[in-house]
């Protein structure tokens, strides 16, 4: 079992960025976190953060036939981006929605996520632990 997780905008700030909201806990340590939880579970992790659109649809594509589950934190992309959903729904690898805050109980614009309809399930709200969760749901999403 193969994980992808890849990130979007600004959460390479994480740990200074909005500590209020996001945390303090930075993205390597949540790398960390969730190579940790996988290694328990017998998966495998690969991990990357991207300022851009273009490299997230890139990863999507070239995932198809390499990792069984993408775990993506689109950032503001989520609530942005058509190319991404495409990419999504044109790969067909099961991909999992995650954010470290409730989308749903802030500003109006982040109710709405492009990318949530294609996605198998949406986890957010739980931090830094919405990606341990993730490794939870990744490895069972096939049954
Ligand atoms: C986020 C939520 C998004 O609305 C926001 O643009 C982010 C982070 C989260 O993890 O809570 O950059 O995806």
């Amino acid at each position: 079992m193969k994980i992808l997780f890849l990130n979007g905008p600004n959460l390479n700030l994480l740990g200074t960025r909005e500590p209020e909201i996001y945390g303090r806990t930075t993205l390597a340590d949540i790398e960390a976190k969730v190579r940790e939880r996988a290694a328990k579970l017998g998966a495998e992790i690969a991990f990357r953060q991207t300022n851009q659109e273009g490299e997230l649809v890139a990863w999507i594509q070239e995932a198809k036939g390499k990792f069984d589950v993408i775990v993506l934190n689109a950032a503001a992309y989520t609530h942005t981006s058509v190319a991404l959903r495409d990419a999504i729904s044109a790969v067909g690898v099961p991909t999992i929605e995650i954010h470290l805050s409730n989308v749903h109980a802030r500003e109006e614009f982040r109710h709405k996520s492009l990318i949530a309809p294609v996605c198998r399930g949406q986890i957010c709200g739980f931090g830094a632990n919405s990606y341990i969760l993730a490794v939870e749901a990744a490895v069972t999403v096939n049954g």
